[in-house]
């Protein structure tokens, strides 16, 4: 069975072929990052319009590489949220077209769930219970799997995503932009201890996320140390790889720490991780060597179907699509829409 997903929710256009859920045969993703550069973040109007000169390419791109047909496809799988209203509506009408001119099925994804099942399309035989974590530029969630499939939200973000606030962090330091990578490449010439920044504390109890007064209490440091006003100079740049490799090791500290908190009260046996901010390399070493020492196993998927693509979509698509999940095709996109 041969589905194409389709996946516009922030600012990639991407569209994958996908056999039977698991075989990967094209997988297309058109990056916006030169659009939104300049402003040091996603500009949602640009994104959309961006999307809908993209769409037919990138669609045909897939199919070409796949070596297939529109004819041939068997079912589409569109994300319908959650994400910016007008990106997520592009990918919808456009599976929805298809669907409706070829008669095919309809199947409408949640980009959470579709990041979780990047993991499985890659690691067969994860073991449940399972921790899932998504960090990416719009989303910190943490659930709890039971089994595949069914998820309770233990914990998300209060204010920014794990992903924003590299960014936020990498646009106030005139890094560029997407922050994420440019910190990950940046802070090993730095040293991780060198700033002492507060790890967020949520008084309830509770396992949701806070990342905004760790961006501030950079950006305090930033001003008491004038950082950005000095002449440019070798101790300069110092202070700056220091400050970020401090940044990138307390946000780390702090999801682990939900992790950590997260198994007292849910014993797990794995740990899954998804989100663009699944391809830092200190994070993941990190959660390897504690996962290992807690006697967790630890999945991340590869690298490209960490950031957001269409692949994960279109495997998604085929289970739900098995599960007779198709989406009627009066859907509409939901920019806020929830998992579990
Ligand atoms: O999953 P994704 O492609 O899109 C969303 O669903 O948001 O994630 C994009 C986010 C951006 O904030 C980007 O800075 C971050 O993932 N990111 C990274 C890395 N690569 C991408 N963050 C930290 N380290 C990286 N290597
Ligand atoms: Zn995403």
């Amino acid at each position: 069975m041969l589905i194409l997903g389709i996946e516009t929710s922030c600012d990639e256009t991407a569209a994958a072929v996908v056999r039977d859920g698991e075989e990967i045969l094209s997988s297309v993703v058109s990056s916006q990052v030169e659009v939104h550069r300049d402003y040091g973040g996603v500009v949602p109007e640009l994104a959309s319009r961006q999307h809908i000169q993209n769409i037919c390419p990138v669609v045909e791109a897939a199919l070409g590489k796949a070596g297939v047909t529109l004819p041939q496809i068997d079912g589409f799988s569109a994300t319908y949220g959650p994400g910016l209203i007008g990106s997520l509506l592009v990918g919808l009408s456009y599976a929805k077209a298809l669907a409706y001119a070829l008669e095919r099925p309809m199947v409408a994804i949640n980009h959470v769930e579709a990041h979780i099942h990047a993991v499985f399309l890659e690691h067969r035989g994860t073991e449940f219970p399972a921790l899932a974590m998504v960090v990416s530029g719009g989303h910190t969630s943490l659930f709890y799997l039971q089994a595949q499939f069914s998820y309770q939200l233990l914990g998300s973000t209060r204010d920014d995503a794990a992903g924003e606030a590299y960014d936020k962090v990498a646009k106030l330091l005139r890094l560029g932009y997407p922050g994420g990578p440019v910190i990950d490449r940046l802070s090993p010439r730095g040293n991780p201890k060198a700033v002492v920044l507060p790890v967020a504390k949520i008084s309830d109890g509770s396992l949701d996320f806070s990342f905004s007064g760790l961006k501030t209490a950079v950006l305090r440091w930033v001003e008491r140390s004038n950082l950005l006003e000095e002449e440019d100079s070798e101790a300069k740049q110092q202070q700056i790889y220091d400050l970020v490799a401090s940044f990138q090791r307390t946000l780390i500290k702090s999801l682990m720490g939900k992790i950590t908190k997260a198994l007292r009260l849910h014993p797990a046996k794995s740990l899954l991780v998804g989100g663009g901010v699944a391809c830092n390399q200190a994070l993941r070493k990190e959660f390897h060597s504690r996962c290992q020492k807690m006697g967790l196993k630890v999945y991340f998927p590869s690298l490209e179907l960490s950031t957001d693509n269409a692949a994960m979509v279109a495997s998604l698509g085929y289970y739900k699509l098995n599960r007779g999940e198709a989406a009627p095709l009066d859907l509409d996109a939901d920019a806020s829409l929830r998992l579990a």
